[in-house]
């Protein structure tokens, strides 16, 4: 049994390792996933490929490598890797060893480049959903680097307290308690005071967590008749070093007649409105994470047992496969 511990390790679960726009056909993306160096590559056919920079012939770094067609080739004897993993072709054109290059299984979902990783290389047991973006124009995308526990996004989302005094006052309701099914967990909560400041025009908030590390929300603004769907990863890179991304796609829905050209500029700018002010949000949280600690035994009020709750469904991601 290989050890892999909530306090310390990371979740074996699907991680947004790079936006899709910043891995260009031919281009290679150096970064860490999970603490562990990820090498991201785009096949000239356009596929997406992770593997472990590592080459094996003497050790290289792929990552100052180039990818001539579909495959990778090392900066230092110019071995090439096809996207299968195998060594196809030595620089001088002697015939290659039998090498194979070891790689992370990926998918290109809702505008993110996501990577599986196990710590025991196991295969994924899930998929990452896509995203109903119809009737969206245009997204606002936001990043933020910050220090934080692989698991802080997901407890933050159920810590309900905490709104009023970091996030602007806001007051969340939930609507019941988080539906756990499997790798994923569904919360709703109406929300006062977030984007609207009168009791009356409450924010309708679903976010359905898949894994740890990804969330999609579905955010209804019924006072303005607009729908807001935000994708957010909070992927761990090494360390406690965390890239938060997040993509929002706002919608208003204006009387019949008005002109396309306005309905565009509008949904433009609640897009951008409704990306900014969340984007803003995470970043009051990014200090409080930075500077805590894994409490083994956290001390919740009454109405906070949902945060042992999503402790106790997060620890499935720290275990072997059966
Ligand atoms: S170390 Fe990569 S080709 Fe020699
Ligand atoms: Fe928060």
């Amino acid at each position: 049994m290989t050890e892999n511990d909530i306090a310390t390790g990371y979740p074996n679960t699907w991680y947004a390792a790079a936006f899709s726009t910043e891995l260009r056909r031919g281009k290679t993306l150096r970064t860490h996933v999970a603490g562990r160096p990820v090498l991201l590559y785009r096949t000239a056919d356009g596929q997406p490929r992770a593997v472990d920079p590592v080459c094996p012939h003497l050790g290289a770094d792929l990552g100052g490598g180039f990818v001539r067609g579909n495959d990778i080739v090392c900066p230092f004897h110019h071995f090439a890797f096809a996207p299968d993993g195998h060594c196809v072709r030595t620089g001088s054109g002697v015939r290659p060893p039998k090498a194979q290059l070891a790689s992370y299984p990926v998918r290109e979902r809702n505008g993110f480049v996501h990577v599986w990783v196990h710590h025991t290389g196991a295969a994924p047991t899930w998929e990452v959903p896509e995203a109903d973006t119809s009737g969206y124009e245009g997204t606002h995308t936001w990043v933020l680097n910050y220090r934080a526990h692989p698991i802080d996004m997901i407890e933050n989302a159920h810590d309900y307290t905490h709104f009023a005094f970091v996030h602007d006052g806001t007051f969340a309701e939930p609507a019941g308690e988080p539906k756990a099914e499997g790798h994923m967990i569904t919360q709703r909560l109406f929300l006062t005071d977030f984007w609207f400041r009168t009791e009356k025009n409450r924010v309708d908030s679903t976010l359905t967590f898949y894994g740890p590390n990804l969330v999609i929300g579905e955010i209804k603004i019924p006072a303005v008749n607009a729908r807001v769907l935000a994708i957010g990863a909070h992927t761990p890179r090494k360390g406690r070093e965390v890239t938060g991304m997040t993509t929002t796609r706002a919608q208003v829905t204006l009387p019949k007649g008005t002109p396309a050209t306005l309905v565009r500029g509008v949904n433009r700018l609640l897009t951008t409105f409704a990306g900014y002010t969340s984007g803003r949000q995470i970043e009051r949280d990014g200090p409080i994470w930075t500077d805590r600690t894994f409490l083994h035994h956290q001390r919740v009020t009454e109405g906070e047992q949902h945060i042992p709750l999503i402790r106790r469904w997060a620890q499935q991601f720290y275990s072997d496969p059966a």
